[in-house]
């Protein structure tokens, strides 16, 4: 949400390394662009509303010139409508200060009151030209240089209230000083001896150096070339070690796709594969998780599992509530993040709170497990980002191996977390004796097998099919998804991925309860999705089917349940495997087809309107 990117360089131009990072984070949201670089003279801002796009075109108009400094933003907008003047960065009075930020100055509308009384005068209506407004005012009076820079930087942090991440570019009597300061929201730098770099997420520096550094809440970082200096929340310098970051920067293109999506949605035999193949030990019918992890006395000590996600990660977590209960026996409770906190939630001795996130920076599914872990919860994340707070703050953490996902409608993250979960149920099964070695053993053996049947939903066949499923029916009034057991929450992300893409209006429902009120809305211009793996539900979904079609329902049937295809209009057949992997079967047609649906419709497929992939605000 909002993308930040900063650069000092030792000689050189900046804004070329600005653009492109900013293309990166464009993912975080896209409603306008903005760049700012050092001059001897001050700062010299270019930004435009609108895609990056924009911004590039106004900058080869404008002949903006070569600067060793500068700062980017790309924003998701919060305070203000999306337009030139509440685009960032946004500057002080004294023109040697740029802004960019990420997040929320809560108190932003008091501080604003207090600088109009002394006669500040705002040109947006932005909380960050309040911020900047007030540094630059505090910078004046402490002096002209860096450490007067950052005593003005001390001044006004307390006096904020809310979560941000600021990238400060200012121009000194010395030369340009680039700070970043951390309350919330991700902010990661990389030092090499050619310059300093600071993005909102480890993409945006990866392209310099694969060695970061995650700051952390309270954190004051100057950099530049060869140097990172990081004061802390008390005010005293620290050290914070550099991360390894495994992915390769060529990660997060496109490839030969249209879309990061499609490419994303192609990933997925790999990506399960690399998320869950290393860590089954088919020997013993068991998982092993690095480091010794969920070990036998960790796993039998929790009494109880509380699931914590937002969007699309919950979906993941409602079926791995299937799995938990299912294979352990242990009883587990799931809930939007933005919820959890706002029940009075109950967590009883022995709950292990499970936060499933993509990104591991989602301030909902942060905000909610660290009430958790107040309310005596152990805590644990199935998670993307090594590195991430989400990471970092958990007791422990199971990563996906997804790599970069750039795509805002999340897919191959989404298998992924569904994998780690089995591992995780079968795990926790087996260290209380849940699930006998040869049953684990049987189950572990489909996963490791299941690669092939994943492909065989990628061929150009399989595609087909899902394709000619949207051309059928992108132009239908809407859309209901439905599902039982595990793949009850198979068909919410079916209906989500729609949303989120094609601007459809679309449902998930869990199939026996359609007859208890949505039925009514069923008429030859809905188009029903059913998703029937064979097993123990086949046969009652089969009976949804039928009561469906019989009110003039068109449906189409996804799944291993070949007679559910035999009784509906179209069907997307899908390998057969246990039910309790099914998920990551019937899940990829359904991505495919709102993918196609799309694509029909014109969308914009990797930047859907009004939404960001990394949500960083509550
Ligand atoms: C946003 C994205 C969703 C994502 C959700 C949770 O709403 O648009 O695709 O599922 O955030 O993100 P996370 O990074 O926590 O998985």
């Amino acid at each position: 949400m909002c993308g930040i990117v900063g650069a000092l360089l030792r000689s050189g131009s900046v804004t070329e390394g600005l653009i492109e990072g900013l293309s990166v984070l464009e993912y975080r949201g896209y409603d306008s662009a903005g760049v700012a670089v050092a001059r001897e003279q001050g700062v010299e801002v270019c930004k435009r509303s609108g895609r990056l796009a924009n911004l590039e075109n106004a900058l080869r108009e404008s002949g903006f010139g070569a600067s060793p400094a500068g700062i980017g933003h790309t924003r998701w907008a919060t305070h203000g409508e999306p337009s030139d003047s509440n685009a960032h960065p946004h500057t002080g009075r004294s023109g040697r200060l740029a802004v960019v930020h990420n997040g929320i100055i809560e108190n932003h509308v008091e501080l604003k009151r207090e600088l109009l009384s002394a006669g500040e005068s705002f040109t947006s209506e932005t909380d960050t030209e309040v911020l900047a407004r007030m540094i630059d005012r505090h910078w004046v009076e402490e002096g002209d240089d860096e450490d007067a820079l950052l005593r003005a930087v001390a001044r006004v942090v307390p006096r904020l209230k809310g979560y941000y991440a600021l990238a400060l570019l200012a121009t000194t009597p010395r030369g340009p000083v680039l700070v970043a300061v951390r309350q919330g929201p991700p902010l990661v730098v990389g030092v090499t001896e050619d310059g300093g770099f600071l993005s909102s997420d480890q993409l945006g520096v990866l392209p310099r150096t694969r060695d970061v550094v995650f700051l952390e809440d309270g954190d004051v970082a100057r950099v530049g070339p060869g140097r990172l200096q990081v004061t802390d929340a008390r005010g005293v310098e620290v050290v914070r070690e550099a991360t390894t970051i495994a992915w390769d920067p060529s990660d997060s293109g496109k490839g030969k796709y249209p879309h990061h999506m499609l490419k994303e949605i192609h990933e997925q035999p790999d990506v399960i594969a690399r998320t869950a193949f290393d860590r089954i030990d088919l020997g013993a019918g068991d998982v092993r998780f690095e480091g010794g992890a969920f070990d036998d006395a960790f796993c039998r000590s929790i009494e109880r599992v509380q699931i914590l996600a937002c969007g699309t990660a919950l979906h993941a977590g409602q079926i791995a509530r299937y799995l938990i209960e299912g294979l352990a026996g242990i009883p587990v409770d799931f809930d939007f993040a933005s919820e959890f906190r706002y029940r009075q939630p109950r967590v009883v001795e022995g709950t292990l709170a499970l936060a499933i996130t993509q990104s591991g920076e989602t301030a909902d599914t942060l905000a909610a497990t660290r009430l958790a872990r107040e309310l005596g919860a152990r805590t644990t994340a199935i998670c993307n980002v090594a590195g991430s707070t989400q990471v970092r703050e958990s007791d422990a953490a199971i990563l996906t191996h997804a790599g970069p996902e750039v795509g805002v409608a999340s897919t191959k993250a989404f298998t992924a977390q569904v994998a780690a979960a089995i591992l995780l149920a079968v795990r926790l099964a087996r260290s209380r004796g849940a699930l006998p070695e040869h049953k684990a053993r049987e189950l572990l053996e489909e996963l490791r097998m299941i690669r092939p049947k994943v492909e065989s939903l990628l061929t150009d066949a399989a595609i087909a099919r899902c394709r000619a499923v949207a051309r059928q029916h992108a132009g239908k009034r809407g859309f209901l998804f439905l599902g039982r057991g595990i793949n009850f929450p198979v068909a919410l992300e079916g209906a989500l991925k729609l949303k989120e893409i094609a601007y459809v209006h679309a449902e998930g429902y869990a199939a026996g309860e359609m007859k208890h009120g949505p039925i009514a809305l069923v008429d030859n211009d809905m188009a029903i999705l059913v998703i029937n793996a064979a097993g123990a539900v086949a046969e009652k979904t089969r009976a949804n089917i039928e009561q469906t079609k019989a009110r003039g329902g068109v449906m189409i049937s996804v799944g291993s349940d070949d007679a559910s295809h035999a009784i509906a209009a179209m069907s997307v057949p899908v390998p057969v495997t246990s039910e309790w992997l099914s998920p990551l079967l019937n899940s990829i047609p359904l991505q495919l087809v709102a993918y196609h649906i799309a694509e029909i419709r014109g969308c914009d497929i990797d930047k859907p309107r009004n939404l960001a992939k990394s949500v960083t605000v509550e």
